[in-house]
Parts: C-alpha cells; sequence; structure tokens
C-alpha cells in the first residue's frame, strides 16, 4: 500500500492504501465515477482508454489507461475526456471538430480518440495516421475523422490544457527508486520481486492473466535509468528510456531503425514501452533487438555495486533463459557510433500496431562493389532474436550483386529453423527472412521495394 499523488483533469489527489498494481483505468471509472474513458480491449491494443499524461518538465503523452499502473502517475498530470473540454464546458477545438465532421457514431471509441487528438494537437503533429494508429474504430471509418484532426489542426491549444504537475508536491515512493544506486540496492535484497518499466508487458499479466505480482519496482522514476548520452564512439541508451524517445534519437543516426519503431505498437504502446523491458522480457519476436544487434550494441548489466558488459546477442541464450542472475537488472543499452548502412524490415499482418511475424535487420557494409563486413539479426527466426552468422560469412568478402544475395539466400536455412504458429508458417517466415535480404540488395540499388513508394 502507498501514497501516490498526481493531478486529475487539474485537481490535486493523493492516494494512500492503494495496490501499486491497481489500473488506472479501473480507479477512473470504479472510484471516480469518470466513466468517458472506455473499457475495449484491456491490453493495449485498441486505445479507448486514452488519457493524456504530462511529465513534470511539460511533455504531454498519450498513454493507454487499461495497462497503467497508479504508481506510474506519481508526481505527474492526467487528463481524461472529462478533462479535454473546458472547465466551463467549453469544447476542445478537436472535439468540436468531431461534431462538425461527424467523427463519430456509436461512441464507444470517440473518447480515446478525442484524447489522442488532444494531446496530438497540443504537441502540434500533423501526422494523423501514425497519432491515431493506435485507436480502433468499428462504425464511423477513419476518413471523417482524420479530417476532423486536420481541421482542428490550426486552433489554439485551450490554456486549460497546460497542466503543472508539480503541484501535485509528490514524495519519494519506496518502491520507485529514484537512482540506479537506490534500484541495485532494493533489487538486491529483493531478487524475486518485478521491475516494471513501462508496464506494456506486466500489465497484461494483470489484466488478462490476473496474476498477483508480490513485491515490484517501478523504474520510471529512475532518472540515471532515462539518460541518453552521446560520445564521438556511442550512444548510451538508458533502459528505461521510452520506444519513442529511441525512436526520435534513431532519426539522426540510424533512419531505418527509427522508420521501424514508427509500426511498434502504437504512440501510447510506444510512450510507456522502454528499450531495456523490450530486450529484459527476452521476446523472440521484440522488435528492438534485431536492429541493436546488427548495430553490434552491447549490454550493461548490474547487480548490487557491480557492472557487468555483454554482447546483446549473448544475452539471448534460448527461448525464456537470458543470461541474467536474479537480483541484476538491464541499467543501459550501448551501440558503437558508426556510419549508417542499416536497414530493417518488419514483416506483420498489419501495416500498424501488430507484432512481427519476422523482423530482419542488415547492417552490409559495401565497399568498391565488394562487401566488407555484414551483421545481420532477425526476430521470430528462432526462439531468440538470432545473429544469421553463415548468411554474413557468405556476403562478407564477395562482390556485391545479385549471385552474391542469392548465394547467402540459401545458407539461411542453416542458421534458422523457425516455427508456425498464428502469425506465419515457418515456410513462410523462411522465405519472407530470405527475401527481405533480397530486398536490402535491390533498395540499395535504388529500386522501390517499400509498399509504401510502389505504385501500380
Ligand atoms: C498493444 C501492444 C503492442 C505491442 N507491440 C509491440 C511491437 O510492435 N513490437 C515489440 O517489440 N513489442 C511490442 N509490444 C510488447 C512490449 O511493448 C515491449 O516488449 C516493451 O518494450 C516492453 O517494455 P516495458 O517497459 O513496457 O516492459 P515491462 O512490461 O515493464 O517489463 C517487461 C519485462 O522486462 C522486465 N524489465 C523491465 N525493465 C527491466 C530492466 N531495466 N532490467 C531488467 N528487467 C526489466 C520486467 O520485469 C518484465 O519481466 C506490444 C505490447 C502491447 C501491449
Ligand atoms: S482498453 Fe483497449 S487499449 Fe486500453
Ligand atoms: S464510433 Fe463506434 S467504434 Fe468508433
Amino acid at each position: 500500500m502507498v501514497d501516490i499523488a498526481f493531478l486529475l483533469n487539474g485537481d490535486a489527489v493523493r492516494l494512500s492504501d492503494t495496490p501499486p498494481t491497481r489500473t488506472l483505468l479501473d480507479w477512473l471509472r470504479e472510484n471516480r465515477g469518470l466513466t468517458g474513458t472506455k473499457e475495449g480491449c484491456n491490453e493495449g491494443d485498441c486505445g479507448a482508454c486514452t488519457v493524456m499524461v504530462t511529465d513534470a518538465d511539460g511533455t504531454s503523452r498519450a498513454l493507454n489507461s487499461c495497462i497503467l499502473f497508479l504508481p506510474q502517475l506519481h508526481g505527474k498530470a492526467v487528463r481524461t475526456v472529462e478533462g479535454i473540454s473546458g472547465p466551463d464546458g467549453t469544447l476542445h477545438p478537436v472535439q468540436q471538430a468531431m461534431i462538425d465532421h461527424h467523427g463519430s457514431q456509436c461512441g464507444f471509441c470517440t473518447p480515446g480518440f478525442v484524447v489522442s487528438m488532444a494531446v496530438a494537437h497540443k504537441n502540434g503533429r500533423s501526422d494523423h495516421d501514425d497519432q491515431l494508429a493506435g485507436n480502433l474504430c468499428r462504425c464511423t471509418g477513419y476518413a471523417p475523422i482524420i479530417r476532423a484532426a486536420h481541421a482542428a489542426a490550426d486552433e489554439p491549444v485551450p490554456e486549460w490544457m497546460d497542466d503543472h504537475p508539480a503541484v501535485a508536491e509528490a514524495q519519494p515512493l519506496p518502491f520507485a527508486p529514484e537512482t540506479a544506486d537506490e534500484l541495485a540496492a532494493w533489487y538486491e535484497a529483493n531478487p524475486d520481486a518485478t521491475l516494471i518499466g513501462g508496464a506494456t508487458d506486466v500489465g497484461l499479466w494483470v489484466t488478462k492473466a490476473l496474476r498477483d505480482l508480490g513485491p515490484v519496482a517501478f523504474l520510471n522514476r529512475c532518472a540515471d535509468l532515462q539518460k541518453t548520452e552521446l560520445t564521438d564512439t556511442e550512444i548510451r541508451i538508458g533502459a528505461g528510456v521510452t520506444m519513442s524517445d529511441v525512436g526520435t534519437l534513431m532519426q539522426d543516426h540510424h533512419p531505418a531503425f527509427a522508420e521501424m519503431i514508427r509500426r511498434y505498437g502504437s504512440v501510447q504502446v510506444r510512450n510507456a514501452a522502454t528499450i531495456g523491458g523490450n530486450i529484459a522480457n527476452g521476446s523472440p519476436i521484440g522488435d528492438g533487438p534485431p536492429a541493436l544487434i546488427a548495430l553490434n550494441a552491447r549490454l550493461i548489466l548490474r547487480k548490487s555495486d557491480s557492472h557487468r558488459e555483454i554482447a546483446l546477442e549473448d544475452f539471448f541464450i534460448e527461448y525464456g533463459r537470458q543470461d541474467r542472475s536474479p537480483g541484476e537488472f538491464v541499467e543501459a543499452i550501448v551501440i558503437p557510433r558508426q556510419k549508417d548502412t542499416l536497414d530493417v524490415y518488419k514483416l506483420s499482418k498489419r501495416f500498424d500496431q501488430d507484432i512481427s511475424a519476422v523482423c530482419g535487420a542488415f547492417n552490409i557494409v559495401v565497399e568498391d562493389d565488394r562487401v566488407t563486413s555484414a551483421r545481420i539479426a532477425f526476430g521470430g527466426m528462432a526462439g531468440t532474436p538470432k545473429r544469421a552468422r553463415a548468411v554474413e560469412q557468405a556476403l562478407i568478402g564477395e562482390s556485391w550483386c545479385e549471385d552474391t544475395i542469392r548465394a547467402a539466400m540459401a545458407r539461411m536455412p542453416e542458421e534458422f529453423e523457425p516455427l508456425s504458429d498464428m502469425r506465419a508458417s515457418a515456410e513462410y517466415r523462411m522465405i519472407s527472412a530470405q527475401n527481405m535480404l533480397l530486398r536490402c540488395f535491390y533498395s540499395r540499388q535504388g529500386i522501390a521495394t517499400n509498399v509504401l513508394e510502389v505504385s501500380p
């Protein structure tokens, strides 16, 4: 039981005796009677439960309240759909635009859309398709909603949207360490506890698997884990950096990685999910590891006062088993600075908001028409994210031509025996992975290979 302080629609809230895994959505609807925020899927997929959360520095993000635990709000400001209109009932420009453009029919999805649109409007975003990809509507159709978003874009941001979370006067929470030293000491003493980064996995353990997590520690107040540092030789990303921020960072360094992250979950998921959680969960279909392995990234693990640095690919031992001992956590990921030669392809059934069937990352250096270096990694092709060493060997030193590529493609079955599951058959995965290498070659030859670039 804990004391949590935050602003709710402009008013200070203090909660004692709250179980740390109580979700914001349940609390809003059941304890506050704020039923405007809807429960659709209860697993981060539909956006009906979207709220706006503003950090102490004034940054506002859209988040899914169904997989957001109350302690993650400590020291922040929350706005639900009830707080998107003004205190005197004046409609927000996006609300008025939704009426004017007939953006709602049954209305179940509408509160979530309105909040996502209001956050995008506040942040000056005009990439409406991306900003709203995490909000599903079954009956209106998206065109009127996108028209409404466009129509509201030039209207000023209402002053009531300007939250000042410092009013919440947050004190440290006992289970939300504020430094890596504090986290290390706490985790050493509680090695069986569950660490919670963005809760985009852990949230579902509670809402879907109905698990009692026992002792937990929240990492989102741990300043050391939120840092990104750039030196002449490396890019160091703290484990608590969100996938949204990793995407922004990668735009300047490895744009293909940033472009893939645009299709990682949705805005709401990327705003919560951390790079540390994406690695530590050991998922064979996590989208971060293939690109990071191809970039030769290293993982910094910490236990008590000691640090350990390993190649990221060595962290993944086999399905469900990683090189991490009890009480040890992921502190940071380090990418060596290098000339950008990375291509990343995510293959999933839907373009937006879907888990990869196969994700391939190709870091291939070609000099004077000869391959001088190749690091290739895949997700979805084995029980772990995995390097394609035989394929790399078939490329290195060879001339950069289609014969070389096809010879390397033929080596793929030496490395991988993919599974068949509901996302893809083993055969489809193998052919797709092989063809991703061919796609990489064609796109470097200037041939349009992206479905968004190809026109009839
Ligand atoms: C709707 C939806 C869509 C998604 N789409 C994608 C997608 O497209 N691509 C993709 O890759 N993933 C996707 N995911 C999965 C998930 O978002 C990611 O795996 C995410 O990066 C997990 O990060 P998190 O911070 O939320 O982890 P959490 O849920 O907080 O934690 C996940 C695991 O990692 C552990 N952990 C967290 N941080 C640390 C640390 N620093 N050290 C040690 N252990 C730690 C936790 O204890 C837990 O075991 C999606 C999830 C949802 C709900
Ligand atoms: S209820 Fe569907 S994302 Fe939260
Ligand atoms: S208006 Fe009915 S689901 Fe969107």
